[in-house]
């Protein structure tokens, strides 16, 4: 097969991708791993920044999103058995966050992509980058897993192909730099079938460490306690996970955390990570190929949106007016605001929980730069312009 663009991954940089390329006039093939069910049946996080928000709305898959997903306009922060509001429509001149799952961006994702006639491999194996540094890039795999192998002949390849996927692997080794931090702690994740029990989401740094309460829909919630990574999930019984999180989110005036029947429960490690340079030759990675951030603070899909929508303007530029410079700093570009999302992310990580191997003066710090958010609109106002989504440079 020939196309202009091989896209490695079907999650949602390959697929905004994809769509974003389609718009331009450019020929696209997604291939994944994964099955579509396990694709979108893929538990994340879900706050949508405002910008993305409306290249949903542009790409029209807004549809099911401004029905089922929610608005919000500020978010919680609690310790010490208090709680305080940031108003971050009015830290940012009206900016909002969608809280909306990712699974359901992937099912809008794929469906917008079949309905205009899009390719997308689902299951294939034995997945292979080559040519990148010549040009006539190509990608071999398996499409059923085994069997014979395919080709895809194309322009460029993108390694939209998560942590794991063979895509950073095309970059040579004495070519990349990959900065990481492995915190030591995780998160346990659960859903539950239970009514909302706070209008907003709720970041807590109380008793033993971080808790998030979010959301899902009107009877079903989604909320983590901070955890031993290496914890097994059966040492956390649901009696367990409830009495952690009503120590964590528990208030002084009486407020009670709804319970309910808890049908989804895993635990995720805490990581952040960041490859340089994110290109080779005539190949370009996005997403969590190129870099992760711990969940506090919800970044992952934001900056992977991010990267595409810079790689399709550039790729837009090259096929439409023969010009490579958006190509040339596609790194760079994305670089700069990834960083920042790094920083956000750690940020928030490092202030909401509760780290065994600091000392007890740290910690003190950490509840200064909490009470700092509730005492100054500067503070409060860079926590409110990051979490919306910093300006693209
Ligand atoms: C979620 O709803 O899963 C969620 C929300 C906010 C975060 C992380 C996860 O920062």
């Amino acid at each position: 097969m020939r196309v202009q663009v091989g896209i490695v991954g079907a999650g949602p940089a390959g697929l905004f991708l994809a769509l974003l390329l389609h718009r331009a006039g450019i020929s696209a093939v997604n291939i994944e791993s994964r099955s579509r069910r396990e694709v979108e049946d893929t538990i994340r996080a879900g706050v949508l920044e405002q910008w993305l928000v409306e290249l949903m709305h542009e790409l029209g898959i807004g549809g099911r999103m401004a029905t089922d997903g929610h608005v919000h306009d500020g978010i919680t922060l609690q310790w010490d058995g208090q709680r305080h509001h940031v108003d971050i429509a009015g830290l940012t001149g009206g900016k909002r966050v969608m809280v909306y799952p990712q699974h359901e961006v992937l099912r809008d994702l794929v469906a917008a992509r079949l309905a205009q006639g899009g390719e997308i491999v689902f299951g294939v194996g034995g997945t292979v980058i080559r040519g990148v540094d010549t040009d006539h890039p190509a990608i071999d795999y398996r499409p059923d897993g085994d069997g014979p192998l395919a080709t895809i002949d194309c322009d460029y390849v993108v390694g939209a192909d998560g942590f794991h996927g063979p895509g950073r692997q095309a970059i040579p080794k004495t070519l990349r730099r990959e900065y990481q931090k492995v915190y030591p702690f995780g998160w346990l994740g659960i859903l539950t079938r239970a009514p909302v029990s706070w209008p907003e989401l709720i970041y807590a740094n109380q008793g033993d460490g971080f808790a998030l309460l979010s959301t899902r829909s009107p009877e079903i919630q989604r909320m983590y306690v901070q955890c031993d990574p290496t914890d097994h999930i059966a040492a956390w019984s649901d009696d367990r996970i409830w009495g952690e999180l009503q120590a964590r989110l528990g208030t002084h005036d009486g407020w009670a955390l709804q319970e309910g029947e808890i049908f989804q429960k895993g635990i995720i490690p805490l990581r952040s990570f960041v490859c340089e340079p994110m290109q080779y030759g005539r190949l370009f990675i996005a997403g969590d190929a190129a870099h992760i951030v711990p969940p506090t603070g919800a970044k992952g899909l934001n900056l992977a949106v991010a990267d595409v929508l810079v790689l399709s303007r550039a790729l837009t530029l090259q096929y439409l007016h023969n010009d490579r410079s958006g190509l040339d700093q596609y790194s760079a570009t994305c670089l700069r605001r990834i960083w920042k999302g790094e920083r956000f992310s750690w940020y928030m990580t490092t202030m909401l929980h509760r780290n065994a191997a600091e000392s007890d003066f740290e910690r003190r710090i950490h509840f200064a730069d909490l009470d700092l958010v509730r005492t100054s609109a500067l503070q409060a106002g860079s926590l409110a312009e990051n979490y919306v989504g910093l300006p693209f440079d």
